[in-house]
């Protein structure tokens, strides 16, 4: 292999061992994020874990037919709530990718979050891992309605507490409380530890179900939101969330959180975005706020973190959103697009 690959550069800087011999766990492997960080880690060379609370579901389907699974990947069933099928899971890993979590606001569903880290911080350390990657979210980061609009957020901001609690952000205050927890954790038992902070997620999905953060883009391509909100978001291309989980594992130094964040986008400039790409669909037009309130400004990043350090790059917004459209497209999650249009003009027309 030639010194330009970054394969061959990848192992070199690995974990003692070549990444061909490893074993790695990864937790809520069948999900949108974790398919992907499994199929890195298989293109990779590594063994593979992946935890699933029913691993026979056919929604986990998909990991088998990654590229590398027949042989170097297992499935298993572990609960966060449950530290002995986590023990289990973990026996013999060099690394855990801890990326289950519930994507929700309900809030009897935090001590999954939390409760569900600490125990897998304390089941990988029981176990000899040596290193933690954790998934957190920009939720955890960005929440704070005092900062100034002109401020540049980095891996120092946290959001505010008591405002997500408030304004029942409840998945915020959850991811908050759970990255808290993998720190202190993790420091209590001398595991390294590494947080990779996403912002909403995009891109192709692996596996079949529609999550969330797709979903937040299926909204606006088929205008099933008749408006959209006078808000900003952050988006991440899920194949780079997925490499940032991977390089910091490979990389012994990288410690603390990784701002994982390619743009930085108004709704409106969303939806237009989805317009010049797919002028079939009938994209969502018009704000809540038409006329009303200024429109809300777009706050910034520094991922110079996960640039510098872990020698991130990111994908452009434009293909995340084109390979997103595509694959949903693919899997039948759209109306064809004519379908839709004929829909949009019976609503229009009532
Ligand atoms: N997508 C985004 O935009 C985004 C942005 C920032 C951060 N994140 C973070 O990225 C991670 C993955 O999100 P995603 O979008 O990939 O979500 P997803 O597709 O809904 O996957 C969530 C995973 O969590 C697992 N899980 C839920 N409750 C569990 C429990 N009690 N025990 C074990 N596993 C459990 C699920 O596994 P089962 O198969 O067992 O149901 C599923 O695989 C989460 O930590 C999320 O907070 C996501």
């Amino acid at each position: 292999m030639s010194s330009d690959d970054p394969l061959a550069k990848a192992k070199a800087n690995s974990n003692d061992k070549g990444a061909e011999q490893q074993l790695v766990c990864v937790t809520g492997a069948g999900g949108f994020i974790g398919s992907w960080v499994v199929k890195e880690l298989l293109r990779r060379g590594y063994r593979v874990r992946g935890t699933a609370r029913d691993p026979a579901d056919c929604k986990n389907a998909h990991l088998l037919a990654l590229e590398g699974a027949k042989e170097r990947l297992t499935l298993c069933r572990a609960d966060v709530l449950d530290r002995d099928s986590l023990r289990a899971a973990f026996a013999d890993c060099h690394g855990v990718f801890h990326v289950a979590s519930p994507v929700s606001n309900d809030p009897e569903l935090v001590p999954v979050a939390v409760e569900g880290t600490r125990n897998v911080v304390n089941a990988a350390a029981d176990m000899g891992a040596r290193c933690l990657v954790f998934t957190s979210s920009y939720g955890a980061v960005h929440m704070d309605p005092n900062r100034s609009p002109d401020a540049v957020l980095d891996e120092t901001c946290w959001s505010d507490y008591d405002y997500c609690k408030r304004t029942q952000n409840t998945y915020c205050c959850a991811k908050m409380l759970a990255e808290r927890t993998a720190t202190a954790e993790a420091a209590r038992r001398g595991l390294r530890l590494a947080v990779v902070v996403p912002s909403v997620t995009t891109g192709p999905a692996l596996q079949r179900a529609l999550n969330v953060s797709t979903h937040h883009v299926a909204r606006y391509l088929t205008g099933a939101r008749d408006t959209y909100p006078n808000a900003v978001a952050a988006y991440a291309d899920v194949r780079d969330v997925a490499r940032a989980h991977v390089l910091a594992y490979e990389r012994p130094a990288a410690r603390g959180r990784y701002l994982c964040i390619a743009a930085v986008l108004h709704r409106a400039e969303l939806a237009a975005v989805l317009r010049d790409l797919f002028p079939q669909y009938p994209v969502t037009a018009r704000c809540e706020d038409d006329g009303g309130k200024p429109m809300a400004r777009p706050y910034r990043f520094s991922c110079r973190r996960a640039k510098e350090e872990l020698g991130l790059e990111f994908t452009p917004l434009r293909k995340s959103l084109y390979d997103a459209v595509l694959c949903m497209q693919s899997r039948g999650h759209l109306l064809p697009a004519i379908q839709q249009q004929q829909r949009h003009h019976q609503r229009a027309s009532l």
